[in-house]
C-alpha cells in the first residue's frame, strides 16, 4: 500500500530573473493573474482553483510542482516519510498547509490542503458538428476571435531522471501513482520510460501525471496545461506565433500514448508549457500497459523534434 494517493496535481513551481516577463509569456499562453507579491507571481486558469502556476523571482530554475491531496490525514502520513518536512502553513496567496519532499532528483514536491477555492473564469465553448452529426449547432454561427488558448488547469509534470527506477518506486510508493504504459526500448525489461496516473479507484482519471524518462541529466522537459478544446489549442498556437517572441518546440499534435491534441512552447528561459487537450482517461480497472519505444510517436502532425529529445533544464 502507498504511505497515501495524491488526488491531482495543483502547481507546477519555477524561479525566473524577470517576474514581469514570466507573467507575460503565461498571459499570452492563456493564464490569468491570481496574485502578485514582491517577490513572487501566482498565476491560474479558468478552473476555479486559486493558482496553477508560480514563479518566485531569482535565477532561472526548476524548483519542482504540487500535489493535492485526497483528506487533511494524508498530510499528517506523509509528513512522516523519511526527509519530508513537518505539516506547514503555507505562507502565500491561496493559504493552506503542505508537507515538502525531495524526490529523488532533487525536486521539491509538495503535498497540499486547503488552498482557497475561487470562482470559474467563463470559458468560450464551442460546439462542433460532425460529418455524421452535422445540426449540432444548427443556426448559430462559428466566428473566432484571434485570443489566447484556455487554460483550464494543470495536467502533469515530464522529467528526465538518472535514477528512473528509483523515481518510479518513489512516487509510486508515496503518492500511489500507478503506470499507464512503460516503455521499453529492445528487450521487454529495458524500460527507459514510464507514465503513470493517479489512483483514485473507479473514477476515470487522465492518462498521465507523471512521465518519467531515464536520461544522463536530470531536468524538466515539460509542464502541461489542459485547455478548452481543439480549437483552443489551434488559437493558441496562433496567438503565440504572432507574438514573434517566443520559441515554438512541438506541435500541433495528437499523441498516441495518451492521445492528446498537443502544441509546445518555451517560455523566456527555456522552460517548456504543453497546450493539451482530449486525452485518454482511465480508472484502476484500466491496469498497465508496456509499450515499445515506437508507440512514442504522434498519431498526426510532425515527428519529435531533435531538439525536444532528451530535453530537460533545471
Ligand atoms: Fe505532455
Amino acid at each position: 500500500m502507498p504511505v497515501i494517493k495524491i488526488k491531482d496535481i495543483a502547481w507546477g513551481r519555477l524561479r525566473s530573473p524577470s517576474i514581469d516577463q514570466q507573467e507575460e509569456f503565461l498571459t499570452d499562453f492563456g493564464m490569468a493573474k491570481a496574485a502578485r507579491t514582491s517577490n513572487a507571481l501566482y498565476m491560474r486558469g479558468t478552473d476555479p482553483t486559486h493558482h496553477l502556476h508560480i514563479t518566485e523571482q531569482g535565477e532561472p530554475g526548476v524548483i519542482g510542482w504540487a500535489y493535492y491531496a485526497n483528506a487533511e490525514e494524508d498530510l499528517d502520513k506523509i509528513s512522516r516519510v523519511e526527509g519530508a518536512s513537518k505539516i506547514e502553513p503555507i505562507d502565500e496567496p491561496g493559504g493552506g498547509k503542505r508537507v515538502r519532499l525531495t524526490d529523488p532528483n532533487g525536486f521539491q514536491i509538495e503535498v497540499v490542503w486547503g488552498i482557497e477555492k475561487v470562482d470559474a473564469l467563463p470559458v468560450q465553448k464551442i460546439e462542433l458538428n460532425r460529418g455524421s452529426d452535422k445540426y449540432r449547432r444548427s443556426g448559430t454561427l462559428t466566428r473566432l476571435k484571434n485570443r489566447p488558448s484556455q487554460v483550464k488547469r494543470i495536467g502533469h509534470s515530464v522529467i528526465l531522471s538518472t535514477n528512473l527506477k528509483g523515481s518510479l518506486a518513489w512516487y509510486r510508493e508515496n503518492f500511489g501513482l500507478i503506470s499507464s504504459d512503460d516503455i521499453y526500448a529492445g528487450k521487454p525489461d529495458n524500460i527507459i520510460a514510464s507514465l503513470n496516473r493517479a489512483d483514485r479507484g473507479d473514477e476515470y482519471v487522465d492518462h498521465h501525471i507523471l512521465f518519467a524518462w531515464q536520461s544522463d541529466h536530470i531536468g524538466l522537459n515539460h509542464f502541461s496545461f489542459e485547455v478548452e478544446d481543439i480549437d483552443d489549442v489551434l488559437l493558441g498556437h496562433d496567438y503565440l506565433v504572432a507574438k514573434k517572441k517566443y520559441e515554438h518546440m512541438w506541435g500541433v499534435g495528437r499523441h498516441e500514448l495518451g492521445a492528446q491534441v498537443f502544441d509546445y512552447w518555451c517560455d523566456p528561459w527555456g522552460r517548456v508549457h504543453e497546450h493539451w487537450t482530449d486525452t485518454d482517461v482511465l480508472n484502476v480497472a484500466n491496469g498497465s500497459n508496456l509499450a515499445p519505444v515506437t508507440d512514442l510517436r504522434a498519431q498526426w502532425g510532425d515527428d519529435t523534434p531533435q531538439k525536444f529529445k532528451n530535453y530537460g533544464i533545471r
